[in-house]
């Protein structure tokens, strides 16, 4: 196990396109996705990808926790809305609705910003993981969010090259002010 070094935005590996991992079964990427994990943890973060770690593959970590959701969601509901930690290898996205929803982000690799950031709120996921089965789901909410958040970054992009009012950009320690307000 090890904690690794997080790429900060500006450094190339996170504004290039990831490449496709041939085999999610072995143990180069077993040993970068328990890494992953670690440094994920350690940092507080609810996801991570590979290129955060300098690791130009298409691999993505996650966890979208019930707390994280409404409380007055309904009981068959929430399973859309929550994940496990979970491990993505080679992930497709399909959005389910075009219609989108706004929220709050983070990002490990943008440190102590806060940005308001239009995603799709209802999408489809696949990918693989480490033993090279196929996870298939539905997602909406942070669940949804936080997975397009996390593909992007194998795509080289950031949050913030989702933004379209950079009034809604932020230190993490002047959120407060806006997010009673606005988090729905
Ligand atoms: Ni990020």
């Amino acid at each position: 196990m090890a904690i690794l070094k997080i790429a900060r935005m500006g450094h190339p590996v996170l504004a290039h396109v990831a490449q496709k991992v041939a085999d999610p079964t072995s143990a180069d990427i077993k040993r970068l996705v328990a890494d992953m994990i670690d440094t994920m943890q350690d940092a507080n973060g609810a996801g991570l990808a590979a290129p955060q770690v300098h690791v130009p593959l298409r691999v993505v970590v996650f966890q979208a926790p019930e707390d994280r959701n409404d409380p007055g969601l309904a009981e068959e509901e929430r399973f859309d809305y929550s994940a496990p930690l979970t491990v993505l290898i080679n992930p497709e996205i399909e959005i389910v609705e075009q219609a989108a929803e706004g929220g709050w982000e983070g990002c490990l690799s943008v440190p102590e910003m806060r940005g308001w950031v239009e995603r799709a709120a209802h999408i489809r996921y696949r990918g693989y993981d480490l033993d090279g089965q196929l996870i298939q789901r539905t997602a909406r909410g942070f669940h949804a969010r936080v997975v397009q958040h996390e593909c992007d970054h194998l795509d080289g992009v950031l949050y913030v090259q989702r933004m379209k009012d950079f009034g809604k950009f932020l230190f993490e320690s002047e959120a407060h002010h806006w997010m009673r307000r606005e988090e729905g």
